[in-house]
This record gives C-alpha cells, sequence and structure tokens, in this order.
C-alpha cells in the first residue's frame, strides 16, 4: 500500500523560524474555513492573539516572505492566498506537527502529565479520554481478523492501545513524517500494526480496504471535509464501520452545536451512511480541566526540560478550551456502511 508524501522540498528553509510557525498555524485555520477567501492583516492577528496569547511573536518577517514568494497575495491591508500556498502550507503543517509531536514524546514530564490526565501514557494529546477509547472499541465490534486504519494516528500510541484491545491489524496514517518514523521505530516487527505517511486529503488508497476507519480528533485538518469522507466511505469494505470524534468550540455567542449540525454531520448525510452519536461533552470539559491542573502543576517542570513556548501553549492547551465552556460539544460519531 503506498500514498503520495506531502512535498516537504516545497518548504523554504526560511520560513521555518518560531514567529513563521506561528504565522503557518493561524494560516491553516483560515485555509480551512471557505468564507475566509479574504482577511485582513487584523484578522490575522487577532486569531493569533486568540491561540498565542502571551507568546505572539512579530510576524512582520515571515508575512513579508510569503508575499514576496507570491504564497500570499496581498491588496491594500487584505491578503487572499497565492494559486501555489496550498501544498507549501500543508507541508508546513506536516513540518510543524512532526516537530511537536516528536518533541513532546521526547519529554519525561510529558508522560507524567498523560498519566495524570488519562491514566495510562498514550503520548496522546487531550481529546479522547480512556472511557471514550472503550466506547469506540465498544461501538465498531473489532475482531483478530479486521483491518482498520487509524486515521492522523500522531505517534501511534493510541492506535497501539486499540490494536492490543482488539486483536485487529491497524494502518495508522499520518502526514507527518517524523511521527510515522517514531511509530515504526518503537513498533518495528509488530506483525498487526503498519504505518504511513499519507494525507488525508488525497487518501490515495485501494477502495475496499478497510473493515473499520477510526478517526480520534484528526477530522478537523481536512481541507475538503466532505471530499476526506466521501474517500473514507470508499475506502470501508461493505459491512465496514467508522468511529470518528468531533469537538466543537464555537466563539463565544454562536449557539452550542448539537450533533446533527456539525461540519462532520453533514459531510456524512453526503455520503448517504448513516450514523449514531455519543455525547461526550461533559466528558471532554472534565478533561480540558484535569489537563490544565496537571499543566499548570507540571509548568516548571516543562520548562526546566527546556520545552519551547509553542510546545508549552500545546500542552496549556486547556485555557483556551475552558472559555466559554457552555458552548462546546464534543460526539462520537459511528457510522456503519
Ligand atoms: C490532534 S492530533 C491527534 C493524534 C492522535 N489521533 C491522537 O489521538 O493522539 C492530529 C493529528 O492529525 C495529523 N494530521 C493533520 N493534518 C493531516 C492530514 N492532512 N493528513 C494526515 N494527517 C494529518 C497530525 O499530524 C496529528 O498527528
Amino acid at each position: 500500500m503506498t500514498e503520495s508524501t506531502p512535498p516537504s522540498g516545497l518548504l523554504p528553509s526560511e520560513l521555518l523560524t518560531e514567529a513563521g510557525e506561528q504565522l503557518f498555524w493561524t494560516l491553516n485555520s483560515l485555509i480551512l474555513r471557505p468564507d475566509q477567501a479574504s482577511f485582513s492583516a487584523l484578522e490575522l492577528r487577532t486569531l493569533g492573539q486568540d491561540r498565542f496569547r502571551e507568546h505572539l511573536l512579530n510576524w512582520d518577517v515571515p508575512l513579508g516572505q510569503l508575499v514576496e514568494r507570491g504564497l500570499l497575495l496581498k491588496d491594500g491591508h487584505h491578503f487572499t492566498f497565492g494559486p501555489d500556498a496550498e501544498p507549501v502550507l500543508t507541508a508546513a503543517m506536516a513540518h510543524f506537527f512532526g516537530k511537536t509531536l516528536v518533541g513532546l514524546a521526547a519529554s519525561p514530564t510529558f508522560k507524567q502529565y498523560n498519566e495524570r490526565v488519562h491514566g495510562q501514557d498514550l503520548s496522546q494529546f487531550d481529546m479522547a479520554d480512556m472511557a471514550q477509547l472503550s466506547a469506540l472499541l465498544g461501538a465498531l465490534h473489532l475482531s483478530p481478523n479486521d483491518t482498520v486504519l487509524d486515521l492522523g494516528c500522531g505517534l501511534g500510541g493510541v492506535c497501539e492501545y486499540l490494536q492490543a484491545q482488539s486483536g485487529a491489524h491497524f494502518t495508522g496514517l499520518d502526514f507527518a513524517p517524523p511521527v510515522i518514523a517514531e511509530a515504526h521505530r518503537r513498533t518495528a516487527g509488530h506483525p498487526r500494526l503498519h504505518y504511513l505517511v499519507g494525507n488525508m486529503d488525497t487518501l490515495d488508497l485501494p477502495n475496499a480496504s478497510f473493515d473499520a476507519i477510526t478517526a480520534v480528533d484528526t477530522l478537523y485538518f481536512a481541507r475538503n471535509l466532505p471530499y476526506t469522507v466521501k474517500r473514507l466511505a470508499e475506502l470501508l469494505r461493505p459491512g465496514g464501520r467508522m468511529g470518528l470524534f468531533w469537538s466543537v468550540k464555537p466563539n463565544a455567542g454562536q449557539p452550542r452545536q448539537g450533533p446533527d449540525n456539525t461540519r462532520l454531520a453533514a459531510a456524512l448525510k453526503a455520503t448517504g451512511l448513516p450514523y449514531t452519536t455519543t455525547d461526550f461533552t461533559v466528558s471532554e470539559l472534565a478533561l480540558w480541566q484535569r489537563s490544565l491542573e496537571a499543566a499548570e502543576a507540571l509548568e516548571g517542570e516543562f520548562k526546566a526540560e527546556g520545552l519551547s513556548d509553542d510546545q508549552l501553549n500545546v500542552v496549556l492547551e486547556g485555557r483556551r478550551m475552558l472559555e466559554n465552556p457552555e458552548f462546546h460539544s464534543r460526539f462520537l460519531y459511528v457510522v456503519q456502511s
């Protein structure tokens, strides 16, 4: 089985600075929103402020470089993405995900943090707690003969856990080569665990090749969610199942989303496949609370280990996630083909 790797050669090394990294994360959230074809410097900065808070850096240099390279087109105070921006953004995101995740996985304090938050270190990044993973396994009824695709597997710890619990054959796919290298390193020779560099925007895999698909907090990153969900449906064999986690944190003032009016629900409806949902909003908020308490308790140790501001921001994400908790929602979508 092969998959196309992200075009990392497209990524100019001059953009791989900390300020460039912040800018790319922010641009990535914009390119994912079809209503944001054009945006002002102020809108961009406000998004950055929301995400990076007191760690927000000056972006003048990377912004100028992106404009110079034609990746951003500037018209007065407004920007649009240049025609070649998308693959560069994908390569940048794969690079930064890889750097952040592999860096955190090497941190002994991150292991302690995960043990406090989840009771078990699977190198997971908040999101699904152990009860949610049990619910996922319970819903998919996996048997040792099943083949499962874990989309956006990250470092693979969750994938390995699901494999060990079910006995099924798992293929973990992620677009960040360093996380796949790390997963390979840890599991080399395992007969039922395979890892693959691949992009959920293309999913260039044979149709009808999996009995089940899991996606633990990854579908948010699909550039064209209806397309990715349609491809996932095509990858399933008849009788196949999907278990997909999806959280929503709308801006203050927007209504809380129910299970049938999320972007994922719309994409699933478009495939015509029936789904059921389980509401995990309450357990997600409890998880963010544990996450914040653990991150604050261990902040000194993280800093002593030399964690970068960006990595620290990832573990302190609970601060942002616990704002306006009444607007949150989180669901497990289980799809039967
Ligand atoms: C929030 S992490 C979740 C990781 C893992 N599922 C877990 O629960 O620990 C999101 C993952 O999606 C991956 N990802 C983001 N965009 C992707 C894409 N276009 N194709 C494949 N993987 C992607 C990232 O590299 C990252 O590992």
